[in-house]
């Protein structure tokens, strides 16, 4: 019985004194861990750079305001070459670690990438236009041995211009379909309101895109938004308007001219853009993208009522109806005559259908000139 006693007492400290040392071993992990964390609060935050060339155990790296420094770096660090993004001490500049990024993943959040599917039949009137962008554009990227043959330099770009709803993207997207290619649009205002500090680097990813999945077509709508003539560039907004704009110009230099890349820019202000992106050697081909005549607005019209249920429609009265129209404006009067006839039961267009459209339009019209005038 006795010695069950003591048997118990010894017990008993064993366990109480299991149960201190756990605790303690508890408190002692918690205190590594607070050190830890300290230590890591300690630390100074690395920048971010861009290595721009690497000479050993040197390099130049570009640091996020665009200075360049020539730098050490790190014994640690694995191998760097140009182009990379690099983790770098503050206080020297040290390169320490290299950033994986992920490639083109993000560009393609910013800018739409796709496979367009538009025939040059669906555009109306713009034969010469087509002709000469068919050209200077689908050729080249089709049978470019023809160009190396001939030796003679296809443009890298093109530049198409004119007043808005005139076909520029829908040509644009023409020319995608035509030679299969990767049609990646990026909109030039968007580019520099949206992604401030990011413009350059985004300029950057989106030509490495464009090369990844070649045949490309960068497509940039707006252009005048990146490319405009600047007087001068005070704030720091307008610096960094300008430094996208560099970077694109350094893009565009930076492919060859026979390679399976082009761009596309659209403005219908091209007065004010810089000579440096329309000079030779860029974007050098310039096309006017017009008001469609009379008769090339009843082609456009054909396409588009080629599709709708029209009954027995007089499209001469119609047409005259849409003097100075764009393309964009027969569009829409087309599917208001849709609606018109389908908020009177029917399924099938007549005529006056397509008049209540155009006075429809034509007010709408008339009040936004109004406002631009008095608002
Ligand atoms: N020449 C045209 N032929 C047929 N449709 C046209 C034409 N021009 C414009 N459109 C119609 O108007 C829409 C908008 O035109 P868009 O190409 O975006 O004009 P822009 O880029 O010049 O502002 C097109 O998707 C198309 O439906
Ligand atoms: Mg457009």
């Amino acid at each position: 019985m006795s010695s069950e006693k003591v048997g118990d007492v010894v017990y008993g400290y064993t366990a109480h004194s299991n149960i201190v040392e756990e605790q303690n071993n508890i408190l002692k992990e918690n205190v590594g861990k607070l050190r830890h964390e300290l230590e890591r609060y300690k630390k100074s935050p690395l920048m971010i750079c861009e290595i721009k060339d690497v000479y050993g155990t040197q390099a130049i790296i570009r640091i996020p305001n665009g200075n360049q420094f020539f730098v050490e770096i790190s014994a640690d660090c694995e191998k760097v070459k140009a182009g990379d993004t690099v983790l770098v001490e503050q206080k020297n500049l040290v390169v320490v670690g290299k950033v994986e990024r992920k490639n083109n993943f993000d560009v393609e959040k910013f800018v739409i990438v796709a496979k367009p599917d538009v025939s040059w039949k669906e555009i109306g009137g713009l034969d010469k236009q087509i002709e000469e962008i068919r050209e200077v554009v689908e050729l080249p990227l089709k049978k470019p041995e023809i160009f190396r043959k001939a030796g003679i330099e296809p443009p890298k770009g093109i530049l198409l211009y004119g007043a808005p709803g005139t076909g520029k993207t829908l040509l644009a997207k023409a020319v995608a379909t035509a030679t299969n290619a990767t049609f990646i649009e990026i909109v030039g205002a968007e580019l520099v309101q949206k992604y401030i500090g990011e413009g350059a680097k985004l300029v950057k990813d989106i030509f490495q895109l464009a090369r990844d999945r070649a045949p490309s077509i960068v497509f940039v709508d707006e252009l005048d938004a990146l490319a405009a003539r600047r007087i001068d560039i005070g704030t720091s907004g307008e610096r960094e308007v300008q430094r996208t704009f560099m970077q694109f110009l350094a893009e565009l230099d930076g492919f060859e001219s026979l390679g399976a890349v082009k761009v596309i820019g659209c403005t219908n202000r091209k007065d004010m853009l810089d000579s440096a992106i329309t000079r030779p050697g860029r974007l050098e081909r310039h096309i006017h993208i017009p008001i469609p005549t009379s008769a090339a607005r009843k082609e456009i019209f054909k396409i588009h009522t080629k599709s709708m249920n029209v009954k027995d429609i007089d499209a001469e009265t119609i047409l005259a109806g849409m003097a100075d129209y764009t393309g964009a404006d027969v569009r829409a009067a087309c599917t208001e005559a849709g609606y018109c006839a389908i908020r009177q039961g029917r399924t099938f267009i007549k005529t006056n259908d397509f008049l209540q459209a155009i006075t429809k339009i034509s007010e709408k019209e008339e009040s936004m000139e109004h406002m631009e005038m008095f608002g």
